[in-house]
């Protein structure tokens, strides 16, 4: 009732005044008007008509909770963590919370900033992920995760840029890119924007795309190992591609999000493993999947001295900018929590994390395998990437959601490459994954 009387007394009172031009509506009855602003919307989100993928996967699943109330649903489908945050690092965010509370640890670590983040996690992160390359301190960014790095990137460079994904990818490359102005429209035809290339990765190239017919564009977005295939780049594949970036004169944003996840000796953990990639790429990565950070919120973006625009300049003094200007430094408490990460202790206690959800993985994997199912992914990430030729992905969805309440993702939400597929996630209880294939071996061996 409030609400809908503030709505009306904002409608009248702005009637007769700015009220007119803004064309007050009467949506709600004579009395109850709504005041429209002369703001015209930004027509680049206009473009996004389909809602974000994982939101309308929220939905169905409470629709089939709806009409089936006793569902006991099983989710593989958004690909957020489930175990706990491991004691050692939970020690280490413990003990500057309470420093926050004490005017010594509040001097230690309260207050605002750094923007690019406290030295000694950078310092931290650069010895426990990077000491194998070049990568330097001073070129660590951290942040509040790698979806938000993504979201600066593109503010960064701005509209008026080429863009290239992979097909299928993790949706907020496309997305950010349409938000910026870097895309057309919707196309119905194509399942695609207009106006950025999709590299399609698929079974018949190894989920890697055909480097030598794609055509150059100015800013190009790999994942590796990729969500949602599974598949992780090999040395001479990334070799291939930083190779392409630097002949076309791209900057590559290499998301490592998954890294942790590689076993495959022959797939670098870092792009930076190739010679030449700190002149061609700015690589982002997140403690989410590793250290089940989802919600905690901690991540960084390397943004090497070596890369400049083509003007000269220096990538990392605009990304600085960019930084010190929309953010405010992670969370003292979040950023504790990465110390402890890259402790022995913290590190062990993470990499005994990520085998865990591995192990999901593989029995997963087992499970579609023996189902008869075309199976990828799955040992170098904590997604598998199930193949159901010839029916749309949407449709496979619905059908595994109805048929045995377990929630997965459709493949085409990633992408018109990702049709046919489901993707399966890892990142579930034991008990929860043991059913999940209990379930769907009754279903699909009926
Ligand atoms: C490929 C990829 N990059 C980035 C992210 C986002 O990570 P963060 O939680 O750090 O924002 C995700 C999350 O699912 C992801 O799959």
């Amino acid at each position: 009732m409030m609400m809908m009387s503030s709505l009306s007394s904002r409608g009248v009172s702005h009637t007769g005044g700015r009220g007119v031009s803004r064309g007050a509506r009467s949506h709600r009855g004579l009395n109850q008007t709504i005041c429209m602003s002369t703001v015209t919307r930004n027509a680049n989100i206009g473009k996004l008509a389909a809602g974000y993928l994982f939101p309308e996967i929220a939905r169905r699943r409470n629709e089939h909770l709806e009409a089936n109330p006793d569902a006991k649903i099983i989710s593989l489908g958004i690909g957020d963590t489930t175990e706990p945050i491991p004691q050692p690092i939970v020690d280490g965010m413990v003990e500057s919370a309470k420093g926050l509370g004490t005017l010594d640890g509040y001097g230690k670590y309260g207050g605002y900033g750094a923007e690019q983040g406290q030295g000694p996690l950078r310092d931290a992160i650069a010895e426990r992920f990077y000491s194998h390359v070049d990568t330097s301190a001073a070129d660590i960014f951290v942040s509040d995760g790698s979806k938000c790095d993504i979201g600066r990137i593109q503010m960064m460079f701005g509209s008026g840029h080429s863009v290239s994904v992979q097909d299928p990818s993790y949706p907020a490359y496309v997305d950010t890119s349409v938000i910026i102005g870097n895309t057309g429209l919707f196309n119905d035809d194509t399942s695609q924007f207009d106006d950025i290339q999709y590299m399609a990765c698929t079974a018949g190239n190894g989920f890697f795309p055909d480097i030598d017919s794609a055509k150059k564009s100015d800013i190009v977005f790999f994942c590796s190992p990729n969500n949602p295939t599974g598949a992780a780049a090999t040395r001479e594949q990334l070799t291939k591609l930083v190779a392409k970036c630097k002949a076309d004169g791209s900057i590559l944003i290499y998301d490592a999000a998954y890294a942790i996840y590689i076993e495959n000796p022959d797939c670098p953990k870092t792009i930076y493993e190739i010679p030449g990639a700190d002149e061609v790429a700015i690589e982002t990565c997140s403690f989410s999947k590793y250290a089940g950070f989802t919600g905690l919120r901690l991540g960084w973006t390397v943004v090497p001295e070596n890369l400049t625009f083509s003007d000269g300049s220096k990538v990392k003094t605009d990304y600085n900018r960019i930084m010190s200007t929309c953010f405010n430094g992670a969370s003292n408490v979040a950023q504790a929590a990465g110390m402890a990460c890259c402790s022995d202790a913290g590190y062990k206690s993470m990499l005994d994390l990520v085998a865990y959800y591995k192990e999901n993985a593989l029995i997963l994997k087992k499970c579609f395998e023996e189902l008869g199912f075309e199976v990828h992914g799955g040992t170098d990430a904590p997604y598998v990437w199930v193949g159901f030729p010839g029916k749309n992905s949407w449709d496979v969805f619905a059908e595994i959601l109805s048929g045995t309440s377990i929630v997965t993702t459709p493949g085409a939400g990633f992408g018109p490459a990702g049709e046919g597929f489901v993707r399966a996630s890892a990142f579930g209880h034991r008990e929860n994954i043991l059913e999940a294939v209990d379930r769907l071996k009754d279903y699909f061996k009926k």
